[in-house]
């Protein structure tokens, strides 16, 4: 196992992060790269903020985990969610919020994604290493987060002009209604960004 690491290695894993999502490759390549390039990552997920929780998303490591839907304010990843700041916790056994995935995780590290300064999801990465995350991976990992909030974006409008789209063809927009009258309609979270 490693036990140091240049900076150059994280300006790597950037470099390639960078091109995957303006490559369109989005968040599972993403998640892929962080696991795959740093050996201190033995498992790195994306939770998504659905309502008042966080739901797994894209994930690589060894085994799934069973909690695949936190409510903010529960476990390390919650209070991230909750704060908006990043958290870093050197051992897990010590920390009274930490909610156990793996029996083999020592240290984790929850990074909030943010758009518009409010809270979208959040990259998780426990690692079996004792105190496995510094400021390297703190600065990496916020890094990525800003690329994330940038790259998700287009997927937003993306749903919000489907959503259009069909109510227009439903006739939900007659002439009669005009759009401030639209205010209320039960338009998807998907499509609210
Ligand atoms: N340990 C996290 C729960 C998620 S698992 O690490 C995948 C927590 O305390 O919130």
């Amino acid at each position: 196992m490693k036990t140091a690491m240049g900076e150059d290695r994280y300006r790597r894993v950037l470099a390639e992060i960078r091109a995957a999502l303006s490559g369109g490759d989005g968040l599972a390549a993403t998640i892929g790269l962080l696991h795959d390039r740093l050996p201190h990552y033995s498992w790195v997920g994306f939770y998504r903020v659905v309502g008042e929780d966080l739901v797994l998303g894209p994930w690589r490591g060894p085994a799934p985990t069973a909690h695949v839907r936190i409510p903010i304010g529960e476990g390390i990843c919650g209070a991230a969610a909750a704060s908006g700041t990043t958290e870093i916790v050197g051992n897990v056994a010590g920390d009274a919020r930490y909610v156990a995935c793996f029996p083999s995780t020592r240290s984790e590290i929850v990074v909030p994604v943010r758009r518009r300064g409010r809270v979208i999801g959040e990259l998780d990465v426990d690692s079996d290493r004792p105190a496995a995350f510094g400021r390297h991976d703190r600065a990496l990992l916020e890094q990525v987060a800003a690329l994330i909030a940038a790259a998700e974006l287009p997927e937003v409008c993306v749903a919000a002009m489907s959503w259009l789209v069909d109510e227009w063809g439903r006739g939900s927009f007659p002439a009669s209604d005009p759009p401030s009258r639209w205010a209320g309609r039960d338009i998807p979270a998907a499509a609210r960004g």
